[in-house]
């Protein structure tokens, strides 16, 4: 990153995961990201009809919302393999299929990064030492 450049700001909405504590320590040394905050879920029906409601009550109070939001980066979706919660499905999206439909057809810029990424990045367990010192 060139000096005087911006950093992306961003929010990581994430569930306590080995993908997610990646994407966390990745974001949080990275040099364009500027990591405002973490939200958390738990993948619970509570949890995922309350995320749904939000997602509602930000949608029906400004509809402009999605076109406010840079982009959408989400772990999810089996696109060309099997999915982890059986062959057709991938856990984030069955486990609210509801919530992934908003995000898909709400007009905001989404980029999907399916579960094959999980099958072909790999922590090490000399990775994580490398991560405990750095
Ligand atoms: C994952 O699957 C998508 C959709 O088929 C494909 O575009 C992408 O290249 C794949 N990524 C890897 C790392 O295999």
């Amino acid at each position: 990153m060139k000096v005087g450049e911006r950093r992306k700001k961003v929010i990581i909405d994430t569930d306590p995961g080995t993908d997610d504590a990646m994407a966390i320590l990745v974001a949080l040394r990275s040099p364009e990201l500027q990591v405002l905050g973490l939200t958390t879920t738990f993948g619970n029906v509570h949890t995922a009809v309350a995320t749904r409601n939000a997602l509602h009550l930000a949608l029906g109070l400004d509809p402009s919302f999605p076109k406010k939001i840079g982009q959408i980066v989400l772990l999810g979706g089996a696109f060309s393999v099997n999915g982890n919660v059986n062959p057709a499905a991938e856990s984030n999206m069955f486990g609210d299929p509801d919530a992934a439909d908003i995000i898909f057809t709400c007009g905001a810029d989404v980029l999907a990064v399916g579960i094959n990424i999980t099958h072909q990045v790999l922590l090490s367990d000399a990775d994580r030492e490398k991560l405990e010192h750095s």
